[in-house]
């Protein structure tokens, strides 16, 4: 009933040429893929290039960062209404890097959702633990704080358009990818969250991906998770045969 996502975070990687480059070796890849909903997030400026490449195929588009402002003077930043207009249908916000690099706190990144949604664009909401507050019984509660402060004010009608990723911090270009059970105990956490915040049907419906070094081996153990609804793609997003052979996990359909 959920329909599996498998998302490539290219984060500050790829020139122009590069990026279209991926893009079109991509799009013959995944070409027979209609299972999956598939989405590639550029930087900023190779967006509108990417849009053109993946044109009306089954690729989607994405930004990695948004403000959550419409227009102003906002120096360097860029709104919901503007990656709508070159051609995003998601945007990825609370990355750990975004957290940890930019001090980004909850209430800013819930500033953003609430936008998103107001825009109608689709929200890939990152969350996930750091090593240190896993090994001290903190982790719980660090997902629990998260999914409250972020998704604050959002609607359980809006929540049609959130997707929730997990990635925990110590697994990000570790190369350290949590158990296919480690996932699954996080993801189903984060499901019950959402049925306490909205309700069953929300919960339900709403997809949780895994994110945290997920490569062309073992992105099928993974999927056979009942709460892994698909994976956020750094490191193997960059190469298009390592991120075609993601997005056609073994147990497609
Ligand atoms: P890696 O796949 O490189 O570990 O990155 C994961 C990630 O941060 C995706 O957003």
């Amino acid at each position: 009933m959920r329909t599996p996502m498998i998302a490539g975070n290219w984060k500050l990687h790829k020139t122009l040429q590069e990026a279209t480059s991926l893009a079109s070796d991509l799009r013959s890849a995944v070409a027979d893929n209609r299972a999956v909903e598939i989405v590639v997030a550029p930087v900023y400026t190779a967006l509108s290039k990417v849009a053109e490449a993946v044109a009306g195929s089954n690729i989607k588009l994405a930004a990695q960062n948004c403000y959550p402002e419409a227009q102003g003077a906002f120096t360097g930043e860029v709104s919901p209404a503007l990656l709508k207009d070159v051609g995003c249908q998601y945007v990825i916000i609370g990355h750990s890097e975004r957290r940890q690099l930019f001090s980004e706190t909850d209430e800013f990144i819930n500033s953003k959702a609430r936008a998103l949604a107001e825009a109608g664009l689709g929200t890939i909401f990152c969350i996930g633990e750091t090593l240190e507050e896993r090994e001290t019984d903190r982790m719980f509660d660090v997902l629990r704080r998260q999914v409250r402060c972020g998704l604050k004010n959002i609607t359980a009608g809006q929540m049609g358009r959130v997707v929730v990723a997990y990635e925990p911090v110590w697994a990000i270009g570790t190369g350290k990818t949590a158990s296919d059970e480690q996932a699954q105990e996080a993801h189903a956490f984060i499901r019950a969250l959402l049925t306490e915040l909205y309700d069953e049907q929300v919960a339900g419906a709403t997809r949780i991906l895994y994110g945290g070094s997920v490569k062309p081996g073992n992105i099928d153990g993974l999927m056979t998770q009942p709460d892994v609804d698909g994976a956020l793609v750094g490191g193997a997003s960059l190469n298009a045969e390592d991120f075609a052979r993601i997005a056609n996990f073994q147990n497609v359909g």
